[in-house]
């Protein structure tokens, strides 16, 4: 099999806000078709486009109600045609994003499964009696928490004492993998739009599609009302590579590229047994574990000047993974449509195109295939929203908020922790130009466009800036595309120089000839002992260069790709 996605540059499209061709506000396919150009000019040929499926969106399309359709609010099934054929034109692959974990309450199959206990649909969920406490009342069949709510559980409409299980929304019930006719309706999906052209999945959090099979309480205390969130009840179960490996058999080709959500509750070890090349059912596993080296995870107590990248943690991170990865492909990526933006987590924006251009050129030389987030290659930071309002056109904020404040906590602190860590700042509109609602749209987008379109920040301004972040973006992508620099990458051995220097990201990778990347990660000036022999600059995010006495004086995030003698 040809692992074709090692010599791919990925990128990840949340289509809801990438370019609004019909003028609703909302992004759709004919937008994503309407910018191929663009993406293959930038360099890219590989496409994860976030979940397009039909979906009463309450969680922007992870809850899909009906498989076999593209939802209306992004275009027709006939428009999924087109973009497939018109990126295959250009050498653009194309991932769907596939959620099988759970359907939304909407799917025919769970609607048919409330309406007739005695139908086959029924056995596609996971539904359980509840338990009596000693005077009667009706309590859910274990203490398991979901991610979004308290209990895992929901009483199933129409049953006296039946409830089912969903670990994340209850609006999503979880789907029952240990049942082979379920599997095989998932089967017939992927195969269908395999058929249709789709290069590949991105398999939405797969983690948990095995789950506890005996159902019993976990032995975790605490959580609110006896419940508690405890992910080892259904994340990474023996059962899971079984599931994985039929998928691979029975779903889809050989050459379908396969790309798992894990999250962060695998160990490389075990995500090794789930791609490992030619042996593990799927390619690529993304775990989250280089996102948020920076405390802003759960940090609604820090003050901003409490948030600093820990430079020697995220070093360790990819090395981690790197090391035990010898038989493995790996994804190269700082953020996803689930995370802030990766230029306010460790870049900066008073040092936007600077610290833009650094974090491309650190990732990009690494190894793996990288996937570059929507906006990224113009420098898109966190949102500056004034009111907590503006970030609740995701569900997940709404119940957040509620719980904030009951809480206690006050709108300015909530602001302060939602503008820092949101995912609706992965969300905001792509910035196309300088007009109105920065090109994305011609009406006031859903999800508010980040002011900084006006300021340089979008596409049409920065192509006629030879210095601008996204020429440097194409330049960069060019260089890792090219033949010698991908084999380097691919094939070399990468080591981190200055393994506890705490200020700078420094590696080599050995090949048929070395490179060498080495970044300042901070807004401030630091120094950069180097014992090597330049053969040649590269890439080089800033004019001149100050190197006296082997020591490199490297200025607020600068960075350099260069080639070793
Ligand atoms: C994945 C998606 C996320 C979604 C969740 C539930 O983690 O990336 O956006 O909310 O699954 O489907
Ligand atoms: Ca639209």
């Amino acid at each position: 099999m040809e692992a074709w996605w090692r010599n791919s540059i990925g990128y990840i499209i949340y289509p809801a806000a990438y370019k609004d061709a019909n003028g609703d506000g909302i992004g759709d396919l004919k937008g994503i078709i309407e910018k191929l150009d663009y993406l293959h000019e930038l360099g890219i040929d590989l496409l994860w486009i976030c979940p397009i499926f039909a979906s009463p969106m309450k969680d922007n399309g992870y809850d899909v109600s009906d498989y076999l359709h593209v939802n209306p609010l992004f275009g027709s099934d006939e428009d999924l045609l087109t973009l497939l054929r018109e990126a295959h034109l250009r050498g653009i692959r194309v991932l769907l994003d596939f959620a099988m974990n759970h359907t939304s309450d909407q799917h025919e199959w769970f609607v048919k499964a409330k309406e007739d206990p005695s139908s086959e649909e029924r056995s596609y969920y996971i539904i359980k009696k509840g338990r009596r406490d000693e005077k009667g009342n009706l309590l859910p069949p274990n203490n398991w928490g979901s991610f979004f709510s308290t209990s895992a559980w929901e009483r199933m409409p129409g049953s006296e004492d039946e409830f089912y299980l969903h670990v994340f929304a209850p609006s999503m019930p979880d789907t029952d993998w240990s049942n082979p006719k379920l599997r095989e309706r998932y089967y017939q999906i992927a195969r269908h739009y395999v058929d249709l052209g789709v290069d590949g999945f991105r398999m939405d959090a797969i983690s948990h599609l095995a789950k506890n099979p005996t159902f019993e309480d976990s032995p975790l205390q605490g959580g609110k009302g006896g419940y508690v969130l405890d992910p080892s009840e259904f994340s990474n179960r023996p059962e899971l590579l079984g599931y994985l490996k039929e998928f691979r058999e029975k779903g889809v080709n050989e050459n379908t590229l396969l790309v798992g959500e894990v999250g962060g509750c695998v160990q490389p070890a075990q995500a090794r047994l789930f791609s490992e090349r030619g042996r593990g059912p799927i390619n690529l596993v993304f775990n989250f574990d280089t996102v948020w080296n920076n405390g802003a995870y759960g940090s609604i107590d820090k003050k901003d000047e409490e948030i600093k990248t820990d430079v020697i943690s995220l070093k360790n991170n990819f090395m981690r993974w790197y090391e035990n990865a010898a038989t493995c492909d790996l994804p190269l990526y700082w953020c996803n449509h689930d995370h802030p933006r990766v230029l306010s987590q460790y870049g900066s924006v008073n040092y936007r195109a600077e610290s833009a251009k650094m974090l491309v050129t650190t990732l990009l030389f690494l190894y793996g295939t990288p996937f570059i987030y929507q906006g990224d290659e113009i420098g898109m930071s966190n949102v500056t929203y004034d009111k907590v309002e503006d970030f609740l056109n995701d569900e997940a904020n709404v119940d957040a908020l509620k719980s904030m404040r009951s809480e206690g906590r006050d709108e300015e602190t909530i602001l302060r922790f939602w503008r820092r860590t949101n995912r609706i700042n992965a969300r905001t509109p792509m910035q196309w130009d300088k007009t109105s609602y920065a090109g994305f749209s011609k009406v006031a987008p859903k999800v508010k466009v980040n002011d900084n379109y006006k300021e340089g920040v979008n596409v049409q301004e920065q192509m006629e800036d030879p210095y601008s972040i996204l020429n440097y973006f194409q330049y960069a992508i060019s260089f890792r595309k090219n033949a010698i620099y991908n084999d380097i990458v691919n094939n070399g051995r990468l080591e981190i120089v200055d393994y506890n220097h705490p200020d700078v990201f420094a590696y080599l990778h050995r090949g048929s000839s070395t490179i060498m990347v080495i970044s300042n990660f901070r807004p401030y000036q630091t120094y950069f002992t180097f014992n090597y022999e330049i053969g040649d600059i590269v890439l080089h995010n800033y004019d001149g260069v100050l190197l006296k006495d082997h020591v490199f004086t490297l200025r607020p995030f600068e960075c350099y790709l260069l080639k070793i003698r």
